[in-house]
């Protein structure tokens, strides 16, 4: 199993806890929601993506997300090991236990974080290509020291980035590492120190404008070994400096989800 995937049934925006759910509040088409969903679902099973599904809870609208929910991880003996996110905020912090209950019922090695740490999962904790390390953006739904806490567990550095634009509030809203000189990035979200880290380690980055990050283009499912990346359709521009560099691209629509501030990244747990 690639990914885990929670059902947009509860979905909908019943509360404001990031800057597009201002005008996303009450506004959910819920039908739609689940079409997209099904879209989505769709072109995984084309794809030949096996995924699992939770059925996400009454009262836990922001379920669906599943990428805030933990970050998965091989122990050192090669075991799939996984840390649960502490959601900063208190909305979603429910959420967790049910996750937690999926991955033990999967054979997973738990790790839980302090309680007074926040931690966004893999919303803020992304693997570089390779997997040699770990991207972790801090400052609203993480603490740094949360970064050096996923150091000592999962062995893998952690090089911290400061977010500094709230519409930006996690690290999979505004960067995504493809290979060793391309990623995605959305600049202006970081501080100076973390602009350059990001400068320094690719060469080709394809950097996004305003209207391309609001649009959640950094948010994007990279099918790491296949050169396959699905997007929300929103970004032609982006799309087409992708398939110049080899890949194939998909667009499926995530349109509602937008209102609630996530897309495709976001609307799956990466599993190991
Ligand atoms: N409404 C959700 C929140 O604010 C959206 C989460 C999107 N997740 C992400 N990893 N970008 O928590």
């Amino acid at each position: 199993m690639e990914i885990l995937r929670t059902m947009p049934k509860h979905f909908d925006v019943v509360y404001v806890i990031n800057p597009y759910m201002e005008a996303g509040l009450g506004n959910v088409d819920k039908r739609k929601a689940q079409e997209e969903w099904d879209a989505l679902t769709r072109l995984y099973e084309e794809l030949g993506v096996d995924y699992g599904l939770l059925e996400g809870e009454e009262g836990l609208p922001d379920m669906v997300f599943a990428a805030n929910a933990a970050l998965t991880f091989k122990g050192p003996n090669g075991e799939k090991s996984v840390i649960i996110s502490n959601m900063e905020k208190k909305e979603r912090k429910p959420e967790s236990a049910h996750y937690e209950k999926w991955f033990r019922d999967h054979g997973y090695t738990i790790y839980k974080l302090p309680a007074h740490l926040s931690f966004s999962g893999t919303g803020d904790i992304l693997y570089h290509h390779d997997r040699s390390f770990l991207w972790g953006g801090f400052g609203f739904r993480t603490s740094l020291e949360t970064h050096r806490e996923v150091e000592r567990i999962t062995g893998l550095e952690v090089k911290s980035l400061r977010l500094i634009d709230p519409w930006f509030y996690d690290l999979d809203t505004c960067l995504a590492p493809l290979t060793e000189d391309t990623a995605l990035v959305y600049f202006k979200a970081f501080d100076e120190a973390s602009q350059e880290l990001i400068r320094n380690a690719f060469s080709d980055p394809i950097e996004l404008t305003d209207d391309e990050a609001r649009n959640f283009t950094c948010n994007s499912h990279h099918l790491r070994d296949r050169k396959i990346m699905i997007m929300n359709g929103r970004s032609p521009r982006v799309a087409e400096e992708l398939q110049r560099r080899g890949y194939t691209v998909h667009a499926s629509p995530t349109d509602e989800f937008l209102k609630a501030g996530g897309s495709v990244a976001c609307m799956k747990m990466a599993l190991v």
